[in-house]
């Protein structure tokens, strides 16, 4: 048995920026990640982070509104306020911890434009972003002497009276189980990507902290809201950042044509993510695509201004398509790439169990509403990480010692023991890929109510052949067969709310776009959803709403 005052589920962005809070304070903190915390999917942001820093005559009214458009009115905006106060500070401070962010020519950070934003106002690291953050911020938390559980799998969360207390976990390592006892538990254990497929998540994107959360109680708030990236490259699935368009590149169909021209003249190739993957898919059901895919150009960019600007998307295209983007444009479509929806937390990170915080991609604090502007995720996870960081310290000063922490150790070995000992039966894989492509199909760029009750029907058979799944590999060392099997079961749980949450939302709004009720409906959809865990019920689950928090700007109609 393990203890710490706080324990972080997740080693990504919102992880490490908690970690280095708690760390400051001198308080003990350990990170418990199924992966080495440098290999989280944070690793993949590319394009940047957005600040809107008043010395480049930007303000963080014109960000914070930027961002509500972008949601399509869902986002709460006192939420939206903080995370535009603190974003300057918080950018700031990264570059002072030692990301070395690019520069322009006159010597200051550069920015680049990234879409459904009316300025400049994205910081960046070439197209690894994401990855020169994560390393700095893992080294700042060692160094200040954070623990490191890497390669454990949190299995559980442990409940007493009602409250966190700590996590059961397996020693992937060993394939020992152990508890941890915690006065606090953040949870950062990122989105839940890979429930989609194809998806442009890395493959430990399973949704694990979502379902966790949701076992104990805690609501997950418009898990309908799916982001589809506008440009993935064909084929593969792989990210083509938005950088890409923010420094120039045009979106064009067969007919040589710049489409954005049509669907949003204003912003053209910039306009919100699910805006130009709707107008994506549009072209493409019109016969106006090239086998499914549009061509994103950036052959007018010069060769030296793309390898040094936008290297990392020249190595991509040239190593998967063989297409040099200098001379050629790639083929690309929209392919999931986020979950706006998640744990539903306060602006502090607390959820509605004590001692379980939740920050990141997992959370939904709500700054993302119906439709994330890109490069407000990694602020998100340095924003809120920092604020679950200091509210948690403040609420583990009036906690004591767990008390029955070790009593959920058995059960839970006798859990994996019981998958472990299935008879030979259908493979994981199979299972898993016929769920993901279920919900893809249902809960698409389009959707109707016939293809979402077409994912629930599919989600009821997948749940019918999950007590069949079996666990070929029967060895304790290293089973990441054991682990695809607990996965499986977390995407699940996570499947079920993003039907449930899609079903009930009777409007189209932001990404969740329906082709049989085509307008947003703010008279009674001006809400959020909420979808509990409820064995009671026919699925399982049981939906609520909750009003969303309008501080200074009434909703309008988005054009772009
Ligand atoms: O396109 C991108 O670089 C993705 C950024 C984001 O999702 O924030």
């Amino acid at each position: 048995m393990y203890e710490h005052d706080v324990l972080i589920i997740g080693g990504g962005l919102a992880g490490l920026r908690a970690a280095v809070e708690v760390t400051r304070a001198g308080v003990d903190v350990a990170v418990i990640s199924k992966v080495h915390p440098v290999r989280s999917h944070s690793n993949a942001a590319q394009g940047g982070i957005n600040a809107p820093l008043t010395d480049r005559g930007d303000d963080w009214q014109g960000h914070a509104y930027d961002t509500i458009k972008g949601s399509d009115f869902l986002a709460d905006q006192d939420a939206v306020e903080i995370m535009s106060q603190e974003a300057g500070e918080a950018v700031l401070e990264l570059e002072r911890m030692g990301v070395i962010f690019s520069r322009g020519e006159d010597g200051k950070l550069g920015t680049r434009a990234f879409g459904g934003q009316k300025v400049a106002r994205t910081f960046f690291v070439g197209a690894i972003t994401g990855s020169a953050i994560l390393h700095v911020l893992f080294e700042q938390s060692l160094k200040l002497g954070l623990n490191v559980y890497e390669e454990w799998f949190v299995t559980k969360l442990i409940m007493e009276d009602g409250v966190c207390r700590g996590v059961v976990a397996l020693d992937i390592k060993t394939g020992e189980m152990h508890t941890i006892k915690a006065k606090a538990v953040i949870m950062a254990a990122g989105g839940a990507g890979r429930v989609f497929e194809p998806s442009t998540n890395a493959l430990i994107c399973t949704g694990d902290g979502l379902a966790l959360a949701y076992r104990v109680g805690v609501p997950m708030m418009d898990m309908e809201m799916i982001q589809y990236h506008p440009t993935t490259l064909a084929r593969t699935g792989i990210l083509m950042s938005e950088a890409a368009r923010g420094e120039g590149a045009h979106l064009l169909n067969a007919e040589g044509e710049r489409f954005m021209q049509k669907y949003a003249p204003d912003y053209m190739e910039l306009a919100s993510r699910d805006v130009v993957s709707r107008a994506e898919q549009t072209e493409i059901n019109e016969g106006r695509g090239f086998d499914g895919n549009v061509l994103l150009d950036l052959t007018h960019l010069g060769r030296e201004f793309i390898e040094h600007r936008l290297g990392y998307l020249q190595e991509v295209s040239v190593e998967f398509l063989g297409i040099d983007m200098a001379e050629k444009p790639v083929p690309v479509q929209p392919g999931m790439h986020y979950i706006m929806g998640g744990i539903k937390t306060t602006v502090d990170g607390a959820t509605n169990v004590p001692g379980l915080y939740a920050a990141g991609e997992c959370a939904n604090v709500s700054v993302h509403g119906a439709n994330r502007l890109g490069a407000n995720s990694l602020l998100d996870t340095v924003v809120f990480g920092r604020r679950s960081a200091v509210h948690a310290l403040d609420y583990i000063k009036g906690v004591g010692p767990a008390s029955r922490a070790e009593e959920d150790l058995a059960p839970e070995k006798a859990r994996l023991q019981a998958l472990l000992d299935r008879p030979p039966g259908e493979r994981i894989a199979t299972v898993r890929d016929d769920m993901a492509r279920g919900i893809t199909k249902g809960i698409g760029v389009n959707r109707d109510q016939a293809s979402m009750e077409g994912a629930l029907e599919n989600l009821v058979n997948i749940k019918s052949r999950l007590p069949g799944v079996s666990v070929e590999n029967k060895g304790k060392v290293f089973n990441t067969d054991l682990m695809f099997a607990l996965e499986l079961e977390f995407m699940v749980d996570c499947a079920d709310t993003i039907v449930a949450g899609a079903l009930a939302r009777k409007e189209s709004r932001g990404a969740h776009y329906r082709t049989d009720m085509t307008e947003r409906d703010d008279e009674n959809w001006l809400k959020h959803t909420l979808v509990y865990k409820d064995d009671a019920q026919e699925h399982g689950t049981r939906v609520e709403t909750s009003p969303v928090t309008i501080t200074q700007w009434e909703p309008v109609k988005r054009v772009y």
